[in-house]
């Protein structure tokens, strides 16, 4: 995997010679200074070298069993390639703009090393789906490590969620609160959302892990090519089906933006609950200081600038699925120069979608929660008013009737500036004569938790289930 940075390319020369290009044969005068640096993509293709040398190697090794290649030509051209890539890896390989991409670059440098049988490793195959591949291939191992890192998110997740399965928390709709929930049952719903993104993930991963080499140009090759070869020899499920389509489809990339994006928008919303529960206002959890700064004017300042970040960075992922989209709405077929255009997103939301898994998997073990905080503020707010209506119900009031004695009891109860649990059996027994002395039982948030009692529900005994589901699910991936 050739994910390293390598030295900025050199600048183009303005006395290029345009025969020194590997197109160059029909050209009269040298490309301009500026079309050289505009039209150049090594800058960040680069980034796919590794990749690239792994397509050329399975194309030349194919090339050499239908005979096209001798042996010895094949075994030239492979010492050449994994000296090149050693080159890329210690950051020694000269990257050239005059060369414009990382794949001419690469086939350059072979033809220096190896001589004149470098020449012949472009046989049967063209830059087009020579790219395809490559992005193909890259995309493939960001994806792996991305399921990876989503995996050990997952796994932080489920663990805290088992030790906070009886803490009791405000759940919220409107942002107020409306009943008590467990920690813990809050901490799968995030959970629930990240095993949705892997199945887009490993959904995706399929339609990115087919082969398009060999569709040349756009028409295939006159070459005897072993296409199901090439794919399996790269490790792909199978080649693409039509040339055409082969070297212009980018629906794997936008795919991969699209879940991308969507991940990005899950760990947003966790991160503004993050920001909003270390407030002093919420003061729900404690976020190590490891994860925070401070301000430079304000002493007393510890910033959770780590969800703070992830949420911010959700709009970029965002505007490049939007990018890709918008570069392919238009494209006639086949390869059009735009799909160069692809890379900078792609390469981004990628990067964008690990770096913000990794500081959720860091963050998510170490977060500390504070349940006499949360329990004092789901004690406010009526949050048992519900349980209430429901005892009535039980006791054969007809759900709307319930609805409304309970309103006018947490009326009262506001106008005594008191909880529903603090007025006293009479002052209950005024709005309705079925409420006994059992109704303290549903007015205390552990009995209101506790009779959540099913597939889904809030009640401890169903979160630990729910914890042992999730950690099967994720076992089996
Ligand atoms: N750098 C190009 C890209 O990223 C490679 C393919 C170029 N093909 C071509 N016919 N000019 O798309």
């Amino acid at each position: 995997m050739s994910d390293k940075k390598a030295p900025a390319p050199q600048e183009p020369r303005s006395d290029a010679n345009p025969a020194a290009k590997l197109w160059g044969g029909r050209f009269s005068e040298a490309t301009d200074a500026f079309v050289e640096r505009f039209t150049a993509s090594v800058m960040f293709d680069q980034r796919m070298a590794l990749e690239d040398i792994q397509g050329s190697l399975a194309h030349a090794q194919m090339l050499s069993e239908v005979g096209v290649l001798t042996d010895d030509e094949f075994r030239q051209i492979e010492d050449g390639l994994k000296a090149i890539a050693a080159e890329i890896e210690a950051g020694e390989f000269p990257w050239s703009v005059q060369l414009e991409d990382v794949h001419m670059n690469i086939e350059a440098r072979l033809t220096q090393r190896i001589g004149a049988t470098g020449k012949k490793l472009h046989t049967g195959r063209s830059r087009n789906d020579q790219v395809a591949t490559d992005i193909r291939l890259w995309l493939r191992n960001r994806i792996d490590a991305i399921g990876a890192e989503l995996t050990r998110l997952q796994n932080g997740l489920v663990e805290l969620a088992e030790r906070e399965a009886d803490t009791i928390m405000p759940g919220f709709t409107h942002l107020q609160s409306a009943q008590p929930v467990t920690f813990g049952h809050h901490l799968l719903a995030w959970n629930e959302m990240l095993s949705r993104d892997y199945e887009r993930l490993m959904d995706c991963r399929k339609r990115v892990n087919r082969s398009p080499l060999g569709a040349a140009a756009l028409a295939g090759t006159s070459y005897p090519i072993n296409r199901a070869r090439t794919a399996e020899l790269l490790g792909f499920d199978a080649p693409t089906e039509n040339s055409l389509d082969s070297v212009s489809d980018r629906d794997f990339a936008i795919e991969f933006c699209a879940f991308a994006a969507l991940l990005l928008t899950h760990l947003s919303r966790a991160s503004e609950e993050l920001v909003l529960w270390t407030s002093s206002q919420f003061d729900f959890i404690d976020l190590p200081d490891r994860f925070c700064t401070g301000s430079s004017i304000m002493p007393q300042k510890k910033n959770p600038d780590v969800p703070e970040l992830v949420r911010g960075k959700t709009g970029r992922v965002n505007g490049h699925l939007i990018a890709l989209l918008t570069l392919m709405k238009s494209q006639p077929l086949a390869y059009n120069k735009d799909n160069q255009e692809d890379k900078e997103p792609l390469f981004d939301a990628a990067d964008t979608a690990l770096d913000c898994l990794r500081a959720f998997a860091d963050m998510v073990p170490a977060l500390k929660a504070k349940k006499d905080n949360m329990l004092a503020a789901a004690a406010k707010g009526f949050s048992t008013a519900t349980d209430l209506a429901d005892y009535l119900v039980r006791k054969g009031v007809a759900f709307r009737d319930a609805h409304e004695i309970v309103g006018n009891s947490v009326a009262f109860a506001i106008e005594k500036n008191c909880d529903l649990a603090d007025l006293s059996l009479q002052e209950l027994q005024k709005f309705s004569d079925v409420i006994g002395e059992d109704v303290f039982d549903v007015l205390t948030l552990e009995g209101s938790v506790a009779a959540r009692d099913h597939i889904g529900g809030t009640a401890p005994a169903q979160v630990r289930a729910a914890c042992t589901r999730a950690r099967e699910a994720i076992a089996a991936r």
